[in-house]
């Protein structure tokens, strides 16, 4: 399909999303938003992927959404519309979602940031909530998924005062997994995904999903859905495989990659 403010393409078992609006610091119009998330799911029925990385250029990841074009927007036209909400597509994407951020990662570009499952940040990424500057809060989850992985002391800082923080306090409060070098952002980033895509696709889904009950259930579910999803991996193959190349001390061939 052909994209007007993305990139789409592959490298190897890994699709790569680049988000393809440099002169407006990438910022998210409604256009962008539908084909990031047209481009992840078609990624994610895709049986040559396993896994997805979503990048920006080194100057910003996003810069937000795109305020020109909210800014003459009213509440009813947001309303009837529940702007955003398409973002939703996002967390149903199963297989795993790499962000790699450099530069800018403010307003819905954070929000962004925080839909995926693992981010790669380069040393210059910064990332804020600034909605507040502009009289609004925060409209794709930055309120929540923040304040759910970050905590409540550090999104209310982020989200009241809407200053940023450096990749150095985002590692350090748990919303980037990593910090690489600002030349080797993307390389890296590719890296953790083709490590992923090689792994055994039934169990990196189930992995994920365990992962992602954490943050919608109360405990004890969170526990028996895990339990029950481990259980599951004792019917596939590539358990076996796994389990046999470890007892034979040799590296694990995966069928259903
Ligand atoms: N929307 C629309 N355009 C944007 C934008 C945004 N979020 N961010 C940057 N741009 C545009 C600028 O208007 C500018 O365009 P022109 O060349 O046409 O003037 C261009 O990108 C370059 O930006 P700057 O000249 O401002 O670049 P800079 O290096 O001086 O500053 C920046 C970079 C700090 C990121 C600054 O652009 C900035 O503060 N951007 C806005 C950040 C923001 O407020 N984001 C929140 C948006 S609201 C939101 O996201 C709501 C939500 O939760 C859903």
């Amino acid at each position: 399909m052909a994209y007007e403010t993305i990139k789409s393409e592959t490298r190897g078992r890994v699709g790569l999303i680049t988000l393809n609006r440099p002169k407006a610091m990438n910022a998210l119009s409604q256009q962008m938003m539908r084909e990031i998330c047209q481009s992840a799911e078609e990624f994610d029925v895709d049986g040559k992927i396993g896994a997805i990385v979503l990048t920006g250029t080194e100057k910003a990841f996003a810069a937000g959404a795109d305020v020109k074009e909210m800014e003459t927007y009213e509440y009813s036209e947001a309303y009837i519309h529940d702007l955003w909400s398409g973002w939703d597509r996002m967390g149903r994407i199963r297989k795993p979602l790499i962000a790699a951020v450099g530069g800018y990662a403010l307003g819905g570009g954070c929000e962004v940031v925080a839909m995926c499952d693992i981010v790669v940040a380069a040393e210059n990424a910064k990332f804020g909530q600034p909605e507040i500057t502009l009289g609004i809060l925060p409209g794709m989850g930055g309120t929540q998924r923040l304040a759910r992985s970050i905590g409540k002391a550090k999104t209310m800082d982020l989200v009241l005062t809407g200053r940023m923080m450096d990749a150095k306090e985002a590692e350090a409060c748990g919303l980037v997994s990593r910090i690489v070098q600002t030349t080797n952002l993307l390389e890296d980033a590719l890296k953790i995904a083709e490590k992923i895509a090689d792994y055994s696709l039934p169990a990196v889904l189930a992995a994920k999903e365990a992962v992602v009950e954490a943050f919608e259930t109360p405990l004890q579910s969170g526990l028996k859905h895990e339990r029950r999803l481990f259980h599951a991996s004792f019917a596939t193959e590539d358990q076996k495989e796994g389990m046999s190349a470890f007892v034979q001390k040799r590296s694990a061939q995966f069928k259903n990659r």
